[in-house]
């Protein structure tokens, strides 16, 4: 705590309160005692000015296009390391040595398999249900299959749904696309890698061996990595909201995955995918990035702009490095890069999107990237949330050992009309 303190005058009365300053980052003003003290609330739809917790696993700094997790540089955790690593790094704190690293990969190996019965489950979906409606229903049904690790005040048995988690996500979003293709589902091989695993249950077929693509794999991975954590977004901020009632962590993650679902969050690949397929060719670029800056058309360009990047946002350069590694190895040329490329010159170049700081977000190369690999848009927003989930947990687990942890219940300016009697439905 610094002896800064910031003053609020108010009904004629200065009040102080603490700030507090973090190791990187703004300080925050502690107002806890703000209600107590003045009778007030604090006015912040969408949370734009408020820190709803503390938090030692991820920091950014949007001004200056940072992402580290525990410390550690996004660009050197892509470039350098790997999925299971930076899961162990986001749980634990600390990178993990080599018998570590091996001891939790094996672990997460151990828990890839689901409960038989939820095969089942799967069945009761229509064949053309949206894959992330299946995974809101099945990762929800998870505590109805575990129930021995629903206990959350037992660190023990957060331990082992957080890795149940982590291990049952691959085996659950490759599920759902075999279930809309209509193909067997694979059981994993848990002699594969995390990805090369998720690979082989989405893209293999019972009738012939897979051969995982050790650049396919690793541009995964790398996907993987760099959606793992992003500190209070929407959809982490849900997950902690619903934890923190007490809930346990399979309904909490469940939660997390409907909020990603939308456009403005995880869908927004699949919408910055369709709508470069949409813009086609780059003579098409200047009529849509007219169509972004008119106030009157509710088109914005999507894969673009960030609440908290107001620069590059840095997953966004890895991901443009990694599209051209997977186009040259897979031997595609999709013009759908060049339009990609265009367009974002064209934007960063035009002082509507200058002024605004709107800069490339993490999901304007991403879908390319998924596509060429052979994933329909339906399932960006699924692979997505198999990333995410360890940020989830993580955040989850932080949340539930802080011993100062309450439930989540932010107030509201009322606007609605004063009180009114009762009129009988005879008089109205
Ligand atoms: N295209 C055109 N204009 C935009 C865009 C865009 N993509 N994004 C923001 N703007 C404009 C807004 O119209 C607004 O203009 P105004 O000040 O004249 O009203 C201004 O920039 C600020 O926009 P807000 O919506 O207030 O900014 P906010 O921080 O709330 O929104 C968001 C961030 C939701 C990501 C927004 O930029 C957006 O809708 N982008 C497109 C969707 C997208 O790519 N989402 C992915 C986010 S990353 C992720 O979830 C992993």
């Amino acid at each position: 705590m610094s002896d800064l303190k910031a003053t609020l005058n108010i009904d004629g009365n200065a009040i102080e309160y603490p700030v507090i300053q973090g190791s990187d980052g703004p300080d925050v003003i502690d107002i806890r005692k703000l209600y107590a003290q003045t009778g007030k609330f604090t006015f912040d739809p969408g949370f734009t000015s408020t820190a709803s917790c503390e938090s030692a696993l991820t920091f950014i700094d949007g001004d200056e296009g940072i992402l580290r997790h525990r410390g550690y540089d996004i660009e050197e955790l892509s470039e350098k390391s790997s999925f299971m690593e930076v899961c162990y790094l986001l749980l634990n704190g600390e990178l993990p040595g080599k018998q570590q690293l091996h001891d939790f990969s094996y672990t997460i190996s151990r828990h890839t398999m689901l409960h038989e019965q939820l095969a089942t489950f799967y069945r009761g979906f229509r064949r053309d249900a949206h894959p992330m409606a299946i995974m809101c229903g099945v990762v929800g049904a998870l505590s109805a299959f575990y129930h021995d690790s629903t206990d959350i005040a037992d660190p023990d048995h957060r331990k082992i749904s957080s890795h149940r988690l982590i291990a049952k996500m691959p085996t659950i979003a490759a599920m759902a696309y075999k279930y809309a293709m209509g193909q067997p589902f694979l059981y994993p091989d848990n002699h594969l890698s995390y990805t090369g695993n998720f690979l082989r249950m989405t893209f293999g077929v019972p009738a012939e061996p897979y051969v995982v693509n050790p650049i396919v794999e690793r541009a995964m991975d790398r996907i993987f990595i760099l959606h793992a954590d992003h500190e209070q977004n929407a959809s982490t901020s849900t997950v902690r909201l619903a934890g923190s009632s007490g809930a346990n962590p399979f309904a909490c993650i469940a939660a997390g995955i409907a909020c990603l679902w939308g456009p403005a969050h995880g869908g927004a690949n699949e919408a910055a995918l369709n709508m470069l397929r949409e813009i086609g060719t780059p003579d098409r670029i200047p009529h849509y990035i007219a169509r972004a800056k008119d106030k009157n058309d509710p088109f914005r360009l999507m894969g673009f702009g960030h609440r908290v990047y107001k620069n590059y946002d840095p997953r966004a350069s890895v991901m443009r490095q990694t599209v051209r590694e997977i186009m040259a190895e897979l031997k595609i040329n999709d013009p759908v890069f060049e339009v990609a490329l265009q367009l974002e010159e064209m934007a960063l170049n035009d002082p509507y999107f200058i002024e605004k700081k709107l800069f490339p977000n993490v999901d304007f190369y991403s879908g390319i990237i998924l596509s060429a690999i052979g994933f329909p848009t339906e399932m960006f927003t699924v692979l997505f949330a198999l990333s995410r989930t360890v940020g989830w947990v993580a955040q989850w687990n932080e949340m539930i050992s802080d011993p100062g942890q309450k439930i989540g219940r932010p107030r509201q300016l009322y606007t609605g009309p004063g009180h009114r009697p009762y009129v009988d439905i005879a008089a109205r």
